[in-house]
């Protein structure tokens, strides 16, 4: 990967098709994001910042221009390109956690080690230990849907974190936490960006922007860096 710039997009848009009215998700883009920053993305709801983490994150295919990690025009990869790109650079906390239903705390956070082919004892041991950095180590059995949402969503952080990416991209991380628990997780993500990684967290609670060394702001599928008059 390219030593500063973690992620770029490069006149990037999506727009989505429904019968026939298409909606613009996010308009053309074009905009970097560095190594060793924390940047928030905040904007109201439906405003397309899902949909922008989505494309750095190579979940989403743009409809128009490039998406770029590194050296690496990830739009132009296949999707078997783009999972491998995914579970070897990119940790996603998902809007919704993702969890995987009939798998433990202890094994989803395991579920990418396993697939980049670390030993289960490895994987186990490390798992273990994420958990214990997030204060759930004694909820590693459980299924998700015997956790709260807060727990829901620290085993979502743990899982994202666990390979080390160089790109960390959270929608909402902290969005179900009472605020000692998002700090915390605010310290975990700054600390990792200190070790030149990229961090980019959605947000709606701007008390997390003492954590952030940028702030992007995202209308009605356009991005600007200046902050607007709205409460989110
Ligand atoms: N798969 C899809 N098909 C059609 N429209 C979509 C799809 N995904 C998102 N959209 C639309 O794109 C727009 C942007 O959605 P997005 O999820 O990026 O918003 P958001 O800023 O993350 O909102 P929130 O704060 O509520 O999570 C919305 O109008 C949404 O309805
Ligand atoms: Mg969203």
């Amino acid at each position: 990967m390219n030593r500063t710039i973690a992620a770029q997009l490069s006149n990037a848009g999506k727009e989505y098709k429904t019968g026939d009215t298409t909606l613009v998700a996010l308009q053309p883009t074009t905009i970097n994001f560095n190594k060793g920053e924390v940047t928030l993305i905040v904007g109201p709801s439906g405003s397309g910042k899902t949909t922008l983490l989505s494309l750095l994150g190579c979940v989403i295919y743009p409809t128009s221009g490039d998406v770029w990690l590194g050296d690496t025009c990830v739009s132009k990869l296949s999707e078997n390109q783009q999972a491998e790109l995914r579970l070897n650079h990119i940790g996603f906390v998902f809007q919704g956690f993702n969890l995987i239903a009939p798998l433990s705390s202890l094994e989803n956070v395991m579920q990418p080690l396993l697939l980049k082919g670390v030993s289960r004892k490895t994987a186990k041991e490390k798992a273990m230990g994420i958990l214990r950095t997030f204060g759930i180590e004694d909820r590693a059995g459980n299924l998700p849907k015997t956790l709260s949402g807060g727990q829901q969503q620290r085993v979502a952080v743990a899982r994202a974190l666990i390979t080390n990416p160089e790109l960390i991209l959270c929608d909402e991380p902290t969005a179900s936490l009472d605020h000692q628990s998002a700090i915390q997780v605010m310290k975990i993500l700054q600390s990792l960006s200190r070790d030149n990684r990229a961090v980019i967290v959605v947000t709606h609670d701007m008390r997390l922007k003492n954590y952030a060394d940028r702030i992007i702001y995202v209308i009605e599928g356009k991005i600007s860096n200046n902050p607007i008059e709205t409460e989110f």
